[in-house]
């Protein structure tokens, strides 16, 4: 079945980018000139989906004004017939069937898929996390359709993370069975060292069954209290499985500082009017250190 339906939850709270999130959302931090989380979105529709729900919260409106119209700026921008930037902010308000639900309280990444069960309908859809910011030639949701399409079961995005980071991530146990492509039948989120599986861990991205919601109305909060979209998913891979897509873009995590520099300073350089510019200042900057 062709996935036409994404979630994106972008109602956490940040912590870990303060203070630059304490009044706008991290999705909304730019790499270069927009937004991450239009990144997020523009991946989704490249990939062929078409209608979004964004879990947002408190604090987080600017999210839906920025996949809205802005009439004034429209306007202004037409009275002095700057028609390029005209161009692009419009397109921003038509690149999908948009909609928002708050999530309530920030319980947890499980609580906010859990929110998006009348959306989704009894159909797979995409999860999207909202801080998770992957460039590549291809859409990586794109590639985890087609896995989706052909073995039929959830899947989950990874990527290989050195080992002595795997603890800040979801290890899983992991079977392959073609090129990027594996089986994955465990999974463990932050591992302590004798509990890790493999090197590889889920960056950002998942296909998700229908039945993830009777799991997570059936499983505990887990981790601070919390419902884990990770404890979810640990039930589908122990029963049925899931399949792992080793996606062939590079992901940035807009709530780590470091990361989000180095998705800034790469995009920058990729820069089609001032990359060469650019390029050339952090040459002459780095042969001063
Ligand atoms: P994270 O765990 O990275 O985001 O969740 P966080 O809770 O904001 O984390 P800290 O405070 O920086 O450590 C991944 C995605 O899930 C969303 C977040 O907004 C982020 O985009 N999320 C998380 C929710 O929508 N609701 C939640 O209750 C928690």
């Amino acid at each position: 079945m062709r996935i036409r339906k994404a979630v994106i939850p972008a109602a956490g709270l940040g912590t870990r980018i303060l203070p630059a999130s304490k009044a706008v959302p991290k999705e909304m931090l730019p790499i270069v000139d927009k937004p991450a989380i239009q990144y997020i979105v523009e991946e989704a529709v490249d990939a062929g989906i078409t209608d979004i729900l964004i879990i947002t919260n408190r604090g987080k409106a600017v999210i839906e004004d920025h996949f809205d119209h802005s009439v004034e700026l429209e306007n202004a921008l037409r009275e002095k017939e700057r028609f390029s930037e005209l161009e692009t902010i419009e397109k921003i308000a038509k690149l999908a069937n948009v909609m928002f639900l708050r999530q309530g309280e920030t319980g947890g990444l499980g609580h906010a898929v859990l929110k998006a069960k009348t959306f989704v309908d009894n159909e797979p859809f995409a999860v999207l996390y909202g801080d998770d910011v992957i460039i590549g030639d291809t859409p990586a949701i794109g590639e985890l359709a087609q896995a989706y399409e052909k073995y039929g079961l959830g899947v989950a995005g990874v990527q290989p993370v050195p080992i002595e980071e795997i603890g800040k991530y979801c290890s899983l146990e992991v079977e392959p069975i073609a090129d990027r492509i594996m089986k994955v039948t465990d999974m463990i989120e932050k591992p302590s060292p004798y509990q890790v599986m493999s090197e590889y861990a889920i960056l950002g991205r998942v296909i998700l069954p229908p039945e993830i919601f009777d799991i997570l109305n059936n499983i505990p909060k887990g981790a601070n209290n919390e419902l884990q979209l990770t404890d979810a998913m640990r039930v589908l891979a122990r029963s049925k499985g899931m399949t792992g897509v080793q996606f062939s873009g590079k992901r940035y995590d807009m709530g780590n500082k470091l990361s989000y520099m180095q998705a800034n300073v790469e995009m920058g350089l990729k820069n089609p009017s001032f990359g060469s510019q650019f390029r050339q200042y952090l040459k002459e900057l780095t042969q001063k250190f």
